[in-house]
C-alpha cells in the first residue's frame, strides 16, 4: 500500500482539490486547512494504491467519480455530534418551539407535523428530536403522526444513524429514565433505539448544495441545521437558508448550531430569543 504520510500537496493540487469538493459539497477548505485535508485523503489514496493528491482528482472526475465522491464525503466531514446536544436549545424546542409550532400546524389542520434534521451525522440530533416528541404523542401531539426527516451526505455516519446503536458513552447526556425509555439494552455496553423512535425517522442521503433537490423533501414545522452552516462560505449560506426558507411552512422555525448566526442573510427570518438559547422563526 502506498504511504503518502509525508507528501505534501503542492499548492496546485490543493487548490484543485479545494475547488472541486467546493463545488460538490460547499465545504471550504481555507489554506491554513491544507494540513486537514491532506491527513483526511490520505488513507483514500493509499488504499487505491495511488502516487500523487493529482492522480486521486483524476478518480473523482473520471468514469468511477461518483463512488469514490461518496468515500470523499466520508473523509472530509466533520461528524461530532451528541444526544441532547446545546441542552439550553433542545429544552426551548420541548417547551416553546415545539407547542407553537403545533399549533400551526394544527391552525391548518394538518395531522401530520415534519421536523428536517440537515446534517444529523450519526443520528443523535434526530433521536434526540424524536424522543421528546414521544414523550408528547398523548399531550401535545395527540392525533398527530410526526415524521422526522434526517439528512447527511456522509453514507458513513447515515448507516450508523439507521442501526441506531449507541455505547452508554454516547448516552451519557440522557437520564436513566430516557435511556430505559428509549433504549433497549442489548448488552452492558450497547443500547439500540426502540422501534417507536426509528419509525418515527426517515435517514436519508442529501447534499445540502442540492438546491433543486430541496423541493423533494417537502414542507416541514421545523428544520434543525446546527453546526453545518460553520463548514459553508457566504455565498453557500445564502442559498442553503433560502431553501430551508422555501422548505418551511409560514411562521416556523429554524434552529441553526449555538455559534452559528444567520444574521446578515435572513431578510425572510426574525432572531427568537429563548432562556439561554436562540433560533429564528420565519416571518410570514
Ligand atoms: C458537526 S456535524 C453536526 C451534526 C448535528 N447537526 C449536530 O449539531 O450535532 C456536521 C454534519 O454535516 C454534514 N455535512 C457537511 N456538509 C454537508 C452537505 N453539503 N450536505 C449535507 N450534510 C453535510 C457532515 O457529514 C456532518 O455529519
Amino acid at each position: 500500500m502506498a504511504s503518502l504520510m509525508t507528501q505534501q500537496m503542492t499548492p496546485q493540487e490543493f487548490l484543485a482539490m479545494r475547488d472541486f469538493i467546493y463545488a460538490r459539497c460547499g465545504i471550504w477548505f481555507s489554506e491554513s486547512k491544507q494540513y486537514f485535508l491532506e491527513n483526511r485523503l490520505n488513507r483514500r489514496i493509499g488504499e487505491l494504491n495511488l502516487k500523487s493528491y493529482k492522480t486521486y482528482l483524476d478518480v473523482l472526475q473520471g468514469a468511477q467519480g461518483r463512488d469514490e465522491m461518496k468515500l470523499l464525503f466520508n473523509e472530509i466531514t466533520t461528524n461530532e455530534t451528541s444526544f441532547w446536544r446545546n441542552p439550553p436549545q433542545i429544552e426551548a424546542f420541548q417547551k416553546i418551539v415545539l407547542p407553537d409550532a403545533v399549533a400551526l400546524a394544527k391552525a391548518r389542520m394538518s395531522s401530520k407535523f415534519r421536523i428536517w434534521s440537515a446534517a444529523c451525522s450519526s443520528g443523535e440530533e434526530p433521536y434526540t428530536l424524536a424522543m421528546v416528541c414521544q414523550e408528547a404523542k398523548d399531550t401535545l401531539l395527540r392525533g398527530m403522526s410526526v415524521e422526522i426527516i434526517a439528512t447527511d451526505i456522509s453514507e458513513k455516519v447515515l448507516a450508523q444513524a439507521r442501526e441506531g446503536n449507541y455505547g452508554s458513552y454516547t448516552l451519557r447526556n440522557l437520564t436513566p429514565t430516557q435511556v430505559k425509555q428509549h433504549f433497549i439494552a442489548k448488552g452492558p455496553e450497547s443500547f439500540e433505539a426502540r422501534p417507536e423512535l426509528k419509525q418515527m425517522i426517515q435517514f436519508k442521503n442529501f447534499n445540502l448544495v442540492d438546491y433543486p433537490g430541496y423541493r423533494t423533501l417537502g414542507s416541514f414545522d421545523i428544520i434543525f441545521c446546527r453546526n453545518v452552516l460553520i463548514y459553508f462560505d457566504e455565498q453557500v449560506k445564502i442559498k442553503v437558508l433560502k431553501g430551508f426558507f422555501e422548505q418551511l411552512q409560514p411562521k416556523s422555525y429554524l434552529l441553526v448550531g449555538h455559534s452559528e448566526s444567520i444574521h446578515s442573510f435572513n431578510a425572510g427570518f426574525e432572531l427568537m430569543h429563548f432562556s439561554k438559547a436562540m433560533g429564528y422563526r420565519k416571518r410570514s
